[in-house]
């Protein structure tokens, strides 16, 4: 299957990895930097021949039109996720987006109809819900193991300095980016959803600007989320730890089990215990991984590859994508307006946002 990358900056380097192993026939690259694509070359370590193989474009429709990949996935900046993720659905091409899918209401419900009357495939690039432990959680949720659920939290707990910042200029800007909720905690955001039964009714948050003065949006922030099912949740995410990341948990709590995952992004069992299954157990599961975006992607590039030739979803569909980034722009209009939000969002978006914190 022809594959093509729009986006060659840190987090491509996964997505190279996952197509290699997924088999996948790299037909291009886009960048608007050549340095961004060579840089990535060497850190996948392709050979020269397997580099000179690959198409190298600067512009993403032209490389829509002239190679014709059957699958791309797009790792630009967040604001250009939407124009992007577009383009190629009008062409036919099915999609694998990085979250967040785009950075408005009205962007990502465009991308969800259109992906249905273009019958293409488009997945929202959660690939922790791929984790080890997540699966296992996620399992027993399926499986009624949790009872009637009860409430459920998560905390993002990282840590990103003034380097991080200065490697790009977009990123803590409102209109390509968004803060610690939009673009760290957004996976941690979208595994609670996910777990709470989806269909999330009211939500009061709070966001601030702490230690980053030079990034426009926030680096942490909290909410209280209802579901239409009655599960309640908190939130917490930031990036002000002192140090390195600190940790991602996740914990659900039923009538009749409970389950706590943490390590750094969601990916150790730390506590579970059930009806019927004996004693408690600590550190069941623990998964090995060289950072926090974790092992998922290879998982996430073989299922939508399937899906497609199965003709079926994919096991992260555009819906959930639009649904996580609904969450955090909830939390960003309660923190504006200090009300609490009723969903469903339309229509707001990031650079509503804009002077939040100045
Ligand atoms: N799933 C995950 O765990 C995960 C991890 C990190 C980043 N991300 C997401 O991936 C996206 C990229 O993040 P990153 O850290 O790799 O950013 P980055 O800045 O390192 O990479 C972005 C790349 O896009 C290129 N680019 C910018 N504008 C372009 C344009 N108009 N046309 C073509 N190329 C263009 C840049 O030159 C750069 O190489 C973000 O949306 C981010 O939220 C996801």
């Amino acid at each position: 299957m022809n594959y093509a990358l729009i986006g060659c900056g840190r987090v491509a380097y996964n997505h190279l990895k996952a197509a290699k192993e997924n088999g996948l026939t790299v037909c291009a690259v886009c960048d608007i930097d050549p340095d961004h694509i060579f840089d990535l070359y060497n850190r996948v370590g392709l050979s020269p021949e397997e580099a000179g193989a690959i198409a190298r474009y600067a512009d993403w429709n032209r490389l829509f039109d002239h190679e014709k990949p059957e699958l791309v996935s797009i790792a630009l900046p967040s604001g250009l996720h939407a124009a992007c993720a577009k383009d190629a659905i009008r062409r036919g091409i099915n999609v694998i987006i990085e979250k967040p899918i785009a950075l408005g209401m009205a962007d990502a419900d465009e991308i969800v109809r259109m992906a249905e009357e273009y019958r293409v495939k488009v997945s929202a690039c959660h690939q922790n819900r791929f984790n080890l432990a997540v699966q296992e959680m996620r399992k027993a949720l399926e499986q009624g193991r949790f009872g009637a659920l009860s409430n459920a939290a998560v905390t993002v707990r990282w840590s990103r300095g003034k380097d991080y910042y200065d490697s790009a200029d977009w990123r803590g800007t409102w209109a390509l980016d968004g803060g610690a909720l939009m673009n760290q905690s957004i996976h941690g955001i979208d595994l609670l959803r996910w777990m709470c039964g989806g269909e999330l009714k009211t939500v009061y948050g709070v966001a601030r600007r702490q230690f980053h003065p030079y990034i426009e949006a926030e680096d942490v922030g909290a909410a209280v989320l209802a579901f239409a099912n009655g599960c309640v949740a908190t939130l917490e995410g930031g990036v002000n730890v002192f140090g390195p990341n600190l940790e991602e948990h996740l914990t659900l709590i039923g009538s009749s089990g409970v389950m706590k995952l943490g390590g750094t992004s969601a990916n150790t069992v730390e506590y579970r215990c059930f009806e019927n299954e004996g004693a408690a157990s600590e550190n069941g599961l623990v998964e090995q991984t060289a950072n926090v975006y974790g092992n998922g992607h290879v998982s996430l590039f073989r299922d939508v590859i399937a899906a497609i030739e199965e003709d079926r979803a994919p096991y992260v569909t555009a819906k959930d994508g639009r649904d996580a980034l609904e969450t955090v722009l909830a939390v960003y209009l309660s923190a504006k307006t200090g009300q609490p939000v009723m969903l469903p969002l339309k229509d707001v978006k990031t650079t509503d946002f804009e002077g939040l914190f100045d």
